[in-house]
């Protein structure tokens, strides 16, 4: 897992993970991405939006435009491609609030299409972005938002070692109907001791370079 890089092609890579790579939007992105922000599964926990196609085609204007955290953006949030590298598939985007609820702090959504899912790629592309975003973000508090009824991102939550921190009872308008939101933290010292538990880091080497 490594941090910012570019390609030979000029293309800015945030992360690399054994089999996915997390990349900015690209123009060729659109479609696919209409498809699974318009999808009712997909969006069953989080609402749909009222123009898909407008929304999608600025939030990848928006992230081609600018840097991940970029100061006086339009937005706070930057959307993140997750692509595996067997294949080359598009299969998830991953949104970052920088700022959010306040300074050096984030909040994260993430999806992964239907037909990837459960096969730890949720894990593996939020936790690649996680270790991104402490090493070159320097933040210090992830925020992580679930409708009550959302157990599969409940789960990736918990199991990345968020911490549950509250329920908000009937605070979110979702499809007509009043939900109740789970919010999990995860802090940055956090994360690192879980890496060093995990083994996640390359021992430090002995002696000098
Ligand atoms: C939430 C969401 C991103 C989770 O994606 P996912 O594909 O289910 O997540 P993962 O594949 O990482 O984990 C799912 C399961 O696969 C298992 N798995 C299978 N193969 C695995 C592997 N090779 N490595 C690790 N885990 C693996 C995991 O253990 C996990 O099982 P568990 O939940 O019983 O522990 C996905 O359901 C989604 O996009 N939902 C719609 C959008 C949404 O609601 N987003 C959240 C808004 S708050």
């Amino acid at each position: 897992m490594g941090g910012r890089a570019l390609t030979s092609s000029g293309e800015t890579l945030f992360a690399t993970t054994e089999r996915l790579i997390l990349r900015k939007p690209r123009p060729e992105d659109l479609e696919p991405l209409i498809v699974s922000w318009s999808d009712p599964e997909m969006t069953r926990f989080t609402g749909l939006r009222t123009d898909v196609r407008s929304f999608v085609a600025q939030m990848i204007a928006d992230a081609q435009a600018k840097d991940p955290g970029a100061p006086d953006s339009a937005t706070p949030w930057y959307q993140f491609i997750v692509e595996r590298r067997s294949d080359g598939a598009m299969i998830g985007d991953l949104g970052v609030g920088f700022g959010l609820p306040g300074e050096r702090q984030v909040e994260l959504g993430y999806r992964i299409h239907p037909e990837a899912q459960g096969r730890g790629y949720a894990r593996e592309a939020v936790a690649a972005l996680i270790s991104y975003l402490v090493e070159n973000h320097s933040i210090h508090r992830f925020v992580g938002i679930a409708a009550s009824g959302n157990e599969r991102s409940k789960r990736l939550l918990t199991t990345l070692g968020f911490r549950h921190e509250g329920n908000f009872r009937r605070s979110f308008l979702c499809h007509g109907e009043w939900l109740d939101d789970d919010y999990f933290a995860l802090l940055a010292e956090e994360w690192r001791a879980g890496e060093t538990a995990r083994g996640d880091r390359e021992p430090a080497r002995e002696g000098r370079s």
